[in-house]
């Protein structure tokens, strides 16, 4: 008898969970992020965002004006909810990590128990997962170091990490000490996760100053920080990480940018021509003494460092996302369980129309069933990852 055609693996690096404790950390808080109940919603919500913080004064002071923030459902804190959700969307195997604004906000002395907590609950999330009801799944993570810690901290937090086996790399917020990542305090940092070979999923939380969106922004609903604060913020980190000649530093670092890397494969021509042309880099440059390897592009560091998730919601972008990296660095995601069907669309148990579109967009890009297509789909995750490695 032939064999049968085996199931494609779909894997998902991108999807987010709130252990327990990280859901008791924001309930005992009053700035955000907070999670905050409202007699008018079932559902405690949960409050990220600065551009949430108008609507959240506005709801504190009148009960009738709109709830802040978004509900926060079982799909953000179940890991059955986490494994149907997969099930129903073909989702094999799933890279999950702490969803924004991760341990940023805590104080230097609690961030160090707080992150190795956080942590092994991840790590005993994965290691459980076979004992639930779907066969076949099989889960990672990237653990969340603790940033706001002394540095000694974040460096015995990254070997912890190094022992937990479901791990495969951290998540990072754009501000990484407090200073941006281009900071030569994150370099030790840097150098101890390439060395451990984790690599870093890049993933924006703090977007664009709340003026940039104007006086109607309020009318807008998340539409502005989320469509275009989040993607400008890591085009923005990474940059300055190029400029700052961090991977041309630690060239061992692998980094994953969320949202296929946000608006970078569109403008790394221009940064590549503003470097070209600014006088004052150029005199910088010539003034260097000694050999000097030659300065590498963005392109080049684009190919050679970077992975795009493909978290784009379209078959344009998904297309210069693969031009710029090639269609060896990107992988599928789903930003679960951010972007729920809404009002009338269908039920959050059902399929999610934000997948769907992630969905089309690669198979719309490289062929339906196409070898391509089933590189982002999984088989990059799985090679880069490191998925079937034990
Ligand atoms: N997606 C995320 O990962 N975080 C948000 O806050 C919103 C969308
Ligand atoms: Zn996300």
């Amino acid at each position: 008898m032939a064999n049968p055609t085996p199931t494609p693996e779909i894997v998902d690096i991108h999807t987010h969970m709130y252990p327990p404790e990280y859901i008791s950390l924001l309930s005992a808080r009053d700035t955000i992020p907070l999670v905050r109940t409202f007699p008018s919603s079932p559902d405690p919500r949960l409050i990220l965002l600065e551009a949430e913080l108008p609507s959240l004064e506005r709801a504190l002071r009148d009960p009738a004006a709109p709830l802040p923030g978004r509900p926060l459902t079982k799909h953000f804190t179940s890991l059955p909810q986490k494994l149907s959700f997969m099930a129903r969307h073909n989702i094999t195997t799933s890279v999950l990590s702490l969803a924004n604004p991760w341990l940023d906000f805590l104080p230097a002395s609690e961030a160090g128990p707080i992150a190795s907590q956080i942590n092994a609950s991840f790590e005993s999330m994965c290691a459980s997962s076979s004992s639930h009801s779907h066969p076949g799944q099989k889960l990672f993570f990237f653990g969340t170091p603790p940033l706001s810690a002394p540095a000694p901290t974040i460096l015995a937090s990254v070997t912890h990490l190094t022992t937990l086996p479901h791990c495969r790399g951290i998540i990072l917020g754009t501000t990484g000490l407090g200073s941006g990542l281009d900071d030569p305090a994150l370099l030790p940092i840097l150098h101890a996760l390439a060395d451990s070979h984790l690599p870093v999923f890049l993933h924006p939380h703090y977007g664009l100053p709340n003026a940039v969106w104007g006086p109607r922004s309020a009318e807008y609903g998340h539409v502005l920080p989320l469509a275009l604060g989040f993607p400008m913020e890591t085009t923005i980190a990474v940059a300055r990480m190029f400029l700052a000649g961090v991977f041309d530093a630690v060239p061992a670092l692998r980094m994953v940018l969320a949202h296929s890397g946000g608006t970078l494969p569109f403008l790394a021509g221009r940064v590549e021509s503003c470097v070209a042309h600014d006088e004052a880099l150029a005199a910088a440059a010539a003034s260097e003494k000694g050999e000097k390897r030659r300065r590498r592009t963005v392109w080049e560091v684009l190919r050679e460092q970077v992975y795009l998730d493909a978290v784009v919601y379209s078959e344009v972008g998904l297309r210069a996302a693969v031009e710029a990296s090639g269609v060896d660095r990107l992988m599928f995601g789903t930003d679960h369980p951010f972007f729920p069907p809404v009002g009338g669309q269908g039920d959050s148990e059902g399929e999610w129309e934000s997948v769907r579109l992630n969905v089309e967009a690669v198979e719309r890009a490289l062929g339906k069933g196409s070898e391509e297509a089933g590189m982002i789909m999984g088989g990059n995750a799985v090679r880069v990852l490191r998925l079937f490695e034990e």
